[in-house]
Protein backbone atom coordinates (compact mmCIF):
# COMPACT_ATOMS: atom_id res chain seq x y z
CA UNK A 1 0.00 0.00 0.00
CA UNK A 2 1.07 3.86 -0.44
CA UNK A 3 -0.44 6.77 0.76
CA UNK A 4 -2.46 8.90 -1.33
CA UNK A 5 0.15 11.80 -0.49
CA UNK A 6 2.78 9.77 -2.10
CA UNK A 7 1.22 8.52 -5.36
CA UNK A 8 0.46 12.41 -5.82
CA UNK A 9 4.07 12.38 -5.03
CA UNK A 10 5.02 10.08 -7.56
CA UNK A 11 2.59 10.97 -10.04
CA UNK A 12 4.04 13.98 -10.06
CA UNK A 13 7.45 13.04 -11.00
CA UNK A 14 6.06 10.83 -13.61
CA UNK A 15 4.92 13.92 -15.48
CA UNK A 16 8.41 15.61 -14.48
CA UNK A 17 10.59 12.93 -16.24
CA UNK A 18 8.72 13.15 -19.06
CA UNK A 19 8.96 16.69 -19.22
CA UNK A 20 12.57 16.08 -18.79
CA UNK A 21 12.57 13.30 -22.30
CA UNK A 22 10.37 16.24 -23.78
CA UNK A 23 13.08 19.03 -23.04
CA UNK A 24 15.59 16.45 -24.24
CA UNK A 25 14.21 15.72 -27.68
CA UNK A 26 13.77 19.53 -28.10
CA UNK A 27 17.55 19.73 -27.38
CA UNK A 28 17.99 16.86 -29.96
CA UNK A 29 16.16 18.77 -32.74
CA UNK A 30 17.84 21.96 -32.30
CA UNK A 31 21.36 20.09 -32.38
CA UNK A 32 20.28 18.37 -35.63
CA UNK A 33 19.16 21.82 -36.60
CA UNK A 34 23.19 23.12 -36.08
CA UNK A 35 24.39 20.44 -37.53
CA UNK A 36 25.70 18.67 -34.46
CA UNK A 37 23.86 15.41 -35.22
CA UNK A 38 26.50 13.45 -32.50
CA UNK A 39 24.85 16.28 -29.51
CA UNK A 40 21.34 15.12 -31.28
CA UNK A 41 22.09 11.71 -31.10
CA UNK A 42 23.44 11.89 -27.33
CA UNK A 43 20.20 14.02 -26.58
CA UNK A 44 18.20 11.33 -28.08
CA UNK A 45 19.23 9.12 -26.26
CA UNK A 46 18.48 10.69 -23.24
CA UNK A 47 15.59 11.29 -24.20
CA UNK A 48 15.01 7.44 -23.91
CA UNK A 49 16.56 7.15 -20.33
CA UNK A 50 14.47 9.70 -19.14
CA UNK A 51 11.27 7.39 -20.58
CA UNK A 52 12.92 4.48 -18.89
CA UNK A 53 12.81 6.93 -15.66
CA UNK A 54 8.85 7.70 -16.26
CA UNK A 55 7.85 4.28 -16.62
CA UNK A 56 9.96 2.69 -13.85
CA UNK A 57 7.57 4.81 -11.56
CA UNK A 58 4.23 4.39 -13.44
CA UNK A 59 5.04 0.51 -12.75
CA UNK A 60 6.08 0.93 -9.03
CA UNK A 61 2.53 2.76 -8.87
CA UNK A 62 0.58 0.28 -10.40
CA UNK A 63 2.53 -3.05 -8.45
CA UNK A 64 2.05 -0.92 -5.32
CA UNK A 65 -1.73 -1.05 -6.13
CA UNK A 66 -1.50 2.79 -6.81
CA UNK A 67 -3.63 5.03 -9.26
CA UNK A 68 -1.58 6.64 -11.98
CA UNK A 69 -2.76 9.85 -13.24
CA UNK A 70 -0.77 11.62 -16.33
CA UNK A 71 -0.92 15.22 -15.59
CA UNK A 72 -0.71 17.65 -18.93
CA UNK A 73 3.30 18.22 -19.55
CA UNK A 74 4.34 21.63 -20.32
CA UNK A 75 6.02 22.95 -23.60
CA UNK A 76 10.00 22.77 -23.31
CA UNK A 77 11.68 25.80 -25.00
CA UNK A 78 13.16 24.82 -28.69
CA UNK A 79 15.70 27.73 -28.73
CA UNK A 80 19.03 26.96 -26.92
CA UNK A 81 21.55 29.70 -28.33
CA UNK A 82 24.52 27.36 -28.47
CA UNK A 83 25.39 23.41 -27.99
CA UNK A 84 27.33 24.94 -24.96
CA UNK A 85 24.17 26.67 -23.69
CA UNK A 86 22.76 23.01 -24.25
CA UNK A 87 24.49 21.20 -21.78
CA UNK A 88 24.64 24.77 -18.91
CA UNK A 89 20.95 24.25 -19.14
CA UNK A 90 21.11 20.31 -19.01
CA UNK A 91 22.99 20.79 -15.67
CA UNK A 92 20.78 23.00 -14.46
CA UNK A 93 17.75 20.94 -14.90
CA UNK A 94 19.27 17.81 -13.65
CA UNK A 95 20.21 19.36 -10.05
CA UNK A 96 16.29 21.08 -10.05
CA UNK A 97 15.33 16.57 -10.46
CA UNK A 98 17.73 16.15 -7.60
CA UNK A 99 16.04 18.01 -5.50
CA UNK A 100 12.53 16.78 -6.68
CA UNK A 101 13.99 13.29 -6.21
CA UNK A 102 15.26 14.42 -3.00
CA UNK A 103 12.14 15.66 -1.51
CA UNK A 104 9.96 12.54 -2.69
CA UNK A 105 12.72 10.06 0.07
CA UNK A 106 12.57 12.79 2.39
CA UNK A 107 8.56 12.34 2.80
CA UNK A 108 9.20 8.31 2.46
CA UNK A 109 11.46 9.23 5.35
CA UNK A 110 8.59 11.19 7.31
CA UNK A 111 5.94 8.47 6.41
CA UNK A 112 8.35 5.57 7.64
CA UNK A 113 7.24 4.31 3.58
CA UNK A 114 10.58 1.94 3.48
CA UNK A 115 9.31 0.32 -0.05
CA UNK A 116 9.44 3.55 -1.40
CA UNK A 117 12.26 4.64 -0.08
CA UNK A 118 14.07 1.58 -1.16
CA UNK A 119 12.82 1.95 -5.05
CA UNK A 120 13.68 5.62 -4.79
CA UNK A 121 16.72 5.40 -3.91
CA UNK A 122 17.80 3.94 -7.39
CA UNK A 123 16.78 7.17 -8.57
CA UNK A 124 18.94 8.75 -6.09
CA UNK A 125 22.36 7.04 -7.29
CA UNK A 126 20.91 7.69 -10.82
CA UNK A 127 20.89 11.72 -10.57
CA UNK A 128 24.44 11.56 -9.12
CA UNK A 129 25.59 9.88 -12.31
CA UNK A 130 23.30 12.17 -14.64
CA UNK A 131 24.65 15.10 -12.42
CA UNK A 132 27.76 14.06 -13.09
CA UNK A 133 28.03 13.42 -17.15
CA UNK A 134 26.32 16.95 -17.79
CA UNK A 135 28.77 18.49 -16.17
CA UNK A 136 31.73 16.44 -17.94
CA UNK A 137 30.39 17.38 -21.41
CA UNK A 138 29.72 20.70 -20.45
CA UNK A 139 33.50 21.27 -19.25
CA UNK A 140 34.82 19.34 -22.70
CA UNK A 141 32.67 21.90 -24.50
CA UNK A 142 34.39 25.11 -23.04
CA UNK A 143 37.64 22.66 -23.31
CA UNK A 144 37.27 21.87 -26.70
CA UNK A 145 34.32 23.64 -28.55
CA UNK A 146 35.99 27.23 -29.05
CA UNK A 147 37.71 25.50 -32.75
CA UNK A 148 35.68 24.18 -34.82
CA UNK A 149 37.74 21.05 -35.00
CA UNK A 150 37.14 20.51 -30.79
CA UNK A 151 33.40 20.34 -31.37
CA UNK A 152 33.48 18.33 -34.52
CA UNK A 153 35.64 15.48 -32.48
CA UNK A 154 33.37 16.26 -29.43
CA UNK A 155 30.11 15.85 -31.36
CA UNK A 156 32.16 12.89 -33.16
CA UNK A 157 32.04 11.38 -29.84
CA UNK A 158 28.60 12.34 -28.45
CA UNK A 159 27.20 10.22 -31.66
CA UNK A 160 28.30 7.08 -30.51
CA UNK A 161 25.98 7.29 -27.71
CA UNK A 162 23.77 4.16 -27.54
CA UNK A 163 20.85 3.16 -25.55
CA UNK A 164 21.12 0.74 -23.19
CA UNK A 165 18.28 -0.32 -20.55
CA UNK A 166 19.71 -0.50 -16.91
CA UNK A 167 20.37 -4.07 -17.21
CA UNK A 168 19.28 -5.09 -13.29
CA UNK A 169 15.96 -3.14 -14.00
CA UNK A 170 15.43 -4.35 -17.46
CA UNK A 171 14.81 -8.15 -16.30
CA UNK A 172 12.06 -7.04 -13.54
FE1 LIG B 1 15.24 11.27 -14.90
FE1 LIG C 1 17.80 12.99 -15.99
Amino acid sequence: MISKKMQEAINEQIKNEMYSAYLYLSMSAYCTKIDLKGFANWMRVQYQEEMFHAFKMYDYLLDQDGEVKLLAIDQPPHEFQSAENVFKTTLEHERKVTAMINNIMDLAVTEKDHATNIFMQWFVTEQIEEEATAKDILQQIKLAGATPQGLFLLDRELGQRVYTPPAATAAE
